[in-house]
């Protein structure tokens, strides 16, 4: 595990391939997923009994074991990723839950998936598609391994569509904006469905979706931003330990109030 390359115009996608170890371990927490909350998160993405779905850019791999539960029995999930200490922790998560039958974790070195022309039933790609370099590249790859009548289903954020109580709009943009390198495509969640259209999915449909956050749960994605920021050059430490400050104290008082809608977008092949 170490540093991403500082490149920006290729952060991006080199802060996956690389990532740094408190980043991995807020995303390891991040993603976690309590098994009483796993259907209405992933209900979603509609995984039917038997199917064989691919969940691209699988991080830790809490989504591919949910996904193998919801399926049932006969379902395979492959689970794929470019960080191959995700891949590691994947395989460990995985083997915790006792899911590998089920779940294979597959090391990627980039967006061509190991998989045959229309041999899988079901693609889900949860907060991805807005890192891939291509993304009608990255859709036609996703699109080329789904059999005909099969499912690619994503759920991604929109980071024009954010509120942070107790900041201002013009705080909240200002953290984006100070962290926007980190991203191919920040406000992919709309981008989505003409993307799907133009890749030739059929029945596109489009879902947005809010959960608020009162207790600080989504803190880790404004930390994420700010560490960005602060990297980048583009967010002084001061402003960055002035906004962390007061996250914190709404927090604690209560006051905090987060809401990042998640865009679900579903397609059909033809
Ligand atoms: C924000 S995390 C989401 C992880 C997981 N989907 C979840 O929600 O728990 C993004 C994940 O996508 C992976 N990723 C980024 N670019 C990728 C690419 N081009 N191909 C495959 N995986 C990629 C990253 O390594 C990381 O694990």
């Amino acid at each position: 595990m170490s540093g991403a390359t500082d490149d920006l115009s290729t952060y991006h996608k080199d802060h996956w391939v690389e990532i740094e170890p408190d980043r991995f371990e807020r995303y390891d927490q991040l993603f976690r997923i309590d098994p009483r909350f796993a259907e209405r998160m992933l209900g979603p993405v509609g995984v039917q009994p038997g199917e064989t779905v691919v969940d691209f850019g699988c991080g830790p791999g809490y989504v591919a074991v949910e996904l193998a539960r919801l399926g049932g029995p006969g379902t395979t999930v492959h689970a794929v990723d470019v960080n191959a200490d995700f891949v590691e922790r994947a395989r460990v998560v995985v083997g915790e839950a006792q899911k590998d039958d089920a779940v294979t974790v597959h090391h990627v070195a980039d967006e061509r998936l190991p998989f045959a022309d229309g041999s899988v039933d079901r693609v889900y790609a949860k907060n991805v598609l807005e890192y891939v370099p291509d993304l009608s590249g990255t859709l036609a790859e996703l699109v080329r391994v789904l059999r005909p009548g099969g499912t690619l289903v994503a759920s991604d954020s929109d980071f024009g569509f954010v509120v942070v109580e107790p900041l201002d709009v013009s705080e909240v943009r200002e953290i984006f904006e100070a962290a926007a390198p980190a991203f191919k495509e920040p406000n992919v969640g709309r981008k989505l469905r003409n993307a799907y259209r133009r890749a030739g999915l059929v029945d596109v449909k489009v879902d947005v979706a809010v959960t608020p956050d009162t207790r600080g749960t989504l803190r880790g994605v404004i930390e994420n931003m700010l560490g960005y920021g602060t990297k980048f050059g583009r967010m002084s430490d001061a402003r960055a330990v002035e906004l962390r400050g007061r996250l914190d104290a709404a927090i604690a008082d209560g006051d905090f109030f987060m809401a990042l809608p998640q865009w679900w977008v579903r397609g059909s092949k033809a």
